[in-house]
């Protein structure tokens, strides 16, 4: 089906999603994995040689962000639970670690991971590792609900704001928790030994990770939950359908508004991580950048709808069949220039803040002036800085970037950059594809976080990219 802007049409986009892994050629394994050289670098940098055009067909992930709640989620599990096409990545490497700190059994193989967290005797995860990503401390409500306490260490991840965990405080002390912050940790603990109770809790912003731990607390939380002005994010809904499948009862997963009756106990479920619409949404941004045309499977479309408006906007072909989504920016195709377009980022279903700094480097490439307003994070704009060094013409004000589009005959040139958080990093490989000459990237391991063999997938698709890994034995 081929969309354009006036027949985008959202019933087309919110088919019940459905996949067979098992059918899938396994995800990775047609990938041509290179041996990165071995050489005299500090840590690991990517090189990329600007100007290859992209074409093929590229495989997407699991999603990162649904990971690593329902792996969060499992703690609330007796007896095995099974995730099938979990992503190989620092940030779920991560999470699997912080369950095994508490006493959960894991194993792992392609994609697949068995949990068992019935052998969990400690309430509180290793603070080191809650401190490398924000989805560790999403633990703290499952480990309320089943043990009655936690400690768990304030959480880490991308510098991108001040990012507090004040909702996620007052939430559980709606459902009868006394909490308290100091030296660095949240201590919690279900009022009088007793468990935690149903209540009420109108959130002050949708925050995704606070809905996600409110709602694994209250699953078995004595009585009824109602949770509101939560977030809508698809990372949610995946959420709540492992829950719903491992003997939960919530209901209004996707709306404003949660309702949750508290079960004693749930039971491991085997289920599916949906495909990572952050992912899909960054190869379709560098389908776009590089002017080429590639497909990904599998893709929710709905999930990436915002995306595929501003593209079919800015003049980009794109065709959606059954899972796999098809974005075409060929000249031949669509005419020498893309125009630019303005995006301001919101909860789902707005523009996501995820794909932020990508869409800047397309704006970057794009006919006219575009402004891009970033309303969820308020310190969401550090790969400025890094785009500016290749000539990327962008003023900031405070969250709002205005960038002006490509002049006749000029093109982003080369440079050295650091990637100083995952998406921003991410945005400088897509500009390094667009570049002339040859970018270097350093602090790849922020990309590592979020993106399963980002570089692998992108050689397959045709560019010039190497991952040069630090000399570890002696000369
Ligand atoms: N906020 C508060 N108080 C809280 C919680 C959040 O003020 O108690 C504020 C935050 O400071 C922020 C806003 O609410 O300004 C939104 O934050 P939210 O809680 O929704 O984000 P999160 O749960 O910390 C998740 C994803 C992020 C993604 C955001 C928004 C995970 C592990 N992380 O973060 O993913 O950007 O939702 O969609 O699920 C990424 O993958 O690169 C990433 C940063």
């Amino acid at each position: 089906m081929a969309l354009s802007s006036s027949t985008l049409c959202h019933q087309n986009l919110t088919k019940p999603y459905y996949i067979s892994f098992h059918k899938q050629p396994h995800i990775l394994s047609h990938l041509q994995f290179q041996t990165p050289p071995k050489t005299l670098t500090l840590d690991p940098k990517f090189t990329i040689t600007g100007g290859c055009k992209l074409s093929g067909h590229v495989p997407i992930s699991g999603s990162k962000n649904s990971a690593l709640s329902i792996l969060a989620a499992t703690l609330c599990c007796s007896g095995t639970s099974k995730l099938h096409g979990v992503p190989n990545l620092s940030d779920t490497r991560t999470m699997a670690s912080i369950l095994r700190s508490l006493g959960a059994e894991i194993e792992a193989c392609n994609g697949e991971m068995w949990i068992n967290a019935d052998g969990v005797g400690s309430v509180e995860p290793c603070p080191e590792d809650i401190g490398k990503i924000r989805g560790g401390f999403f633990v703290i409500g499952p480990l309320l609900a089943r043990f009655g306490e936690a400690v768990v260490a304030l959480p880490g991840g991308c510098d991108i704001g001040t990012r507090p965990v004040d909702l996620y405080i007052r939430g559980l002390r709606a459902l009868g928790a006394i909490v308290e912050l100091g030296d660095g940790k949240v201590r919690a603990q279900a009022a009088n030994g007793r468990g935690l109770v149903g209540g009420r809790f109108r959130l002050d912003h949708p925050s995704v990770g606070a809905t996600e731990t409110l709602m694994m607390a209250a699953c078995m939380a004595d009585g009824v939950t109602v949770l509101s002005n939560v977030a809508k994010e698809p990372e949610v809904i995946d959420l709540a359908r492992f829950l719903t499948g491992s003997g939960a009862c919530v209901e209004g997963a996707g709306s404003d508004t949660l309702y949750i009756k508290g079960k004693n106990q749930l039971h491991g479920s085997e289920c599916i991580v949906p495909p990572d619409r952050i992912e899909a949404g960054t190869f379709m941004l560098a389908a776009a950048i590089t002017r080429s045309s590639i497909s990904m499977s599998p893709v929710i479309p709905s999930h990436v709808a915002c995306l595929i408006d501003k593209l079919l906007a800015a003049g980009c072909k794109i065709t959606c069949a059954h899972d796999t989504l098809e974005v075409s920016a060929v000249p031949d195709d669509v005419g020498d220039n893309l125009q630019g377009f303005d995006v301001r980022t919101c909860p789902f279903p707005g523009f996501p803040t995820d794909l932020q700094p990508q869409t800047m480097v397309l704006l970057t490439t794009c006919n006219g002036s575009s402004i891009v307003e970033e309303t969820v994070f308020e310190n969401r704009m550090g790969h400025v800085r890094e785009l500016q060094k290749l000539g990327a013409r962008i003023q900031v004000c405070g969250s709002t970037a205005v960038i002006c589009g490509k002049e006749k005959g000029s093109a982003l040139l080369s440079s050295q950059l650091v990637a100083k958080d995952l998406r921003g990093g991410v945005s400088l490989v897509l500009a390094g594809l667009a570049a002339e000459g040859v970018t270097e990237i350093s602090g790849i391991a922020h990309i590592d976080r979020g993106y399963e063999n980002l570089d692998a997938k992108l050689r397959l698709l045709g560019a010039d990219i190497k991952r040069l890994i630090p000399l570890t034995s002696p000369l």
